[in-house]
């Protein structure tokens, strides 16, 4: 666990299989995912100044990796805020529940691909800040 990072967000360094042929790497559950993967969703051709994001949720986990280009990831568990830059195809970011995510400032060519534990559920998400913090002191 990297000790800056927000509750249950972790960077994981993803092995890079490379040859005289270009370069590969694998995502596996149970592995690199510490999660059945049960989804993957990638976020393509993000105008630069926009936020997206903007939400937590309060059981998924998932995977993020910019594949192609970068973004910038706001972590926020309510009592730190880190910002980190997603700009390797060899650097994942896994992110536990309950925690608030803002993603900014996406190359042209970013490609964020991020695999879930979950199918898309709106009912466990968290769209308001404020709903958010009372959440997490509702159960601290
Ligand atoms: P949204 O939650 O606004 O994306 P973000 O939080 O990354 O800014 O999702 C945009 C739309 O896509 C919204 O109508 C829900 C839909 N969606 C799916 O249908 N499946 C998915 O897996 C995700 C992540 C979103």
């Amino acid at each position: 666990m990297t000790e800056t990072l927000p509750r249950g967000c972790e960077l994981v360094e993803l092995r890079v299989i490379g040859d005289e042929r270009g370069s590969l790497v694998a995502i596996e559950a149970g592995r690199e995912a510490p999660f059945d993967i049960a989804r993957a969703y990638y976020l393509i051709e993000t105008r630069a100044d926009v936020v997206r994001g903007l939400h937590a949720h309060k059981t998924l986990r998932q995977l993020a990796v910019a594949v192609s280009g970068a973004c910038t990831m706001i972590l926020d568990d309510g009592r730190r805020r880190e910002e980190i830059r997603l700009e390797r195809p060899s650097q994942g970011l896994l992110m536990g529940p309950m925690v608030w995510r803002e993603m900014r400032d996406f190359t042209a060519d970013c490609v964020l691909l991020v695999l879930a534990d979950s199918a898309y559920d709106e009912r466990d998400y968290i769209r308001d800040y404020e709903v958010f913090r009372r959440a997490l002191e509702a159960t601290a």
